[in-house]
């Protein structure tokens, strides 16, 4: 089976990464990752690549003049490496317009909100302040605009009555590792294409019921 190869960009923890190394593990899934980028290095997610042998380097945005010269550095290591997806994966640097526009519908990223709401930092702090009942998760295209792009998998989460922020991130955080996997499953196998910036899915959507939270009880 030809593999798409995958560079996944990390700043941290890398639990997302984690997720998609078990899924790559597998024989029959589509993808593979090639190459790991982490722009700190004492990121945790370097020592689950390496764990699993997968090439990983480190770019530290400091060592460089300039975001476009730091984005170069980044380009030319996934070139390098053959990479044909980018999953931006709790990779915490906001990328240059060049850089998206180099790759575009090529970068792929995790934010864990429903969006189009709630983008940027602070998620679950303002989504338990909005009081929203609904919360979750999102991976999509990346467009320069921060968290904004075509839609490729959501997850909805529900928020309980007592959850504080970490509570709400660790209940969400559960469902990223399911959709990251499968969003780029969907990409790999030719099952989610983008047309006219809409992301067309040869998958049914009609499967599942709705998530209400409150609950209706009959
Ligand atoms: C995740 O919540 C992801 O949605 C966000 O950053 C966090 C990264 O976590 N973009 P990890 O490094 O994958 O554990």
């Amino acid at each position: 089976m030809v593999k798409l190869k995958l560079g996944v960009l990390i700043s941290g923890r890398g639990s997302n990464l984690a997720s998609l190394i078990e899924a790559c593990s597998q024989d029959d899934y589509p993808a593979e990752i090639v190459l790991v980028l982490s722009n700190r290095k004492d990121a945790k997610g370097l020592e689950r690549a390496r764990a699993a042998h997968i090439p990983a380097q480190v770019i530290t945005h400091a060592e460089f003049a300039d975001r476009d010269a730091f984005d170069a550095a980044l380009t030319e290591a996934l070139a390098q490496a053959g990479v044909e997806l980018i999953c931006l994966a709790g990779f915490m640097r906001l990328l240059g317009t060049d850089f998206v526009t180099r790759w575009t519908d090529r970068i792929i990223n995790i934010h864990p909100s429903l969006l189009p709401a709630f983008r940027g930092l602070h998620v679950h702090e303002r989504a338990i302040e909005a009081g929203v009942r609904l919360s979750g998760c999102t991976v999509h295209y990346v467009r320069p605009e921060v968290d904004d792009g075509p839609i490729i998998i959501q997850a909805a989460v529900p928020v309980l009555a007592n959850d504080d922020a970490a509570r709400l991130a660790a209940r969400i955080l559960e469902a990223e590792h399911k959709i990251y996997p499968e969003a780029v499953r969907l990409i790999a196998s030719g099952r989610a294409t983008l047309q006219h910036d809409t992301v067309m899915l040869e998958v049914s959507r009609d499967t599942q019921a709705p998530l209400i939270n409150p609950p209706i009880k009959d």
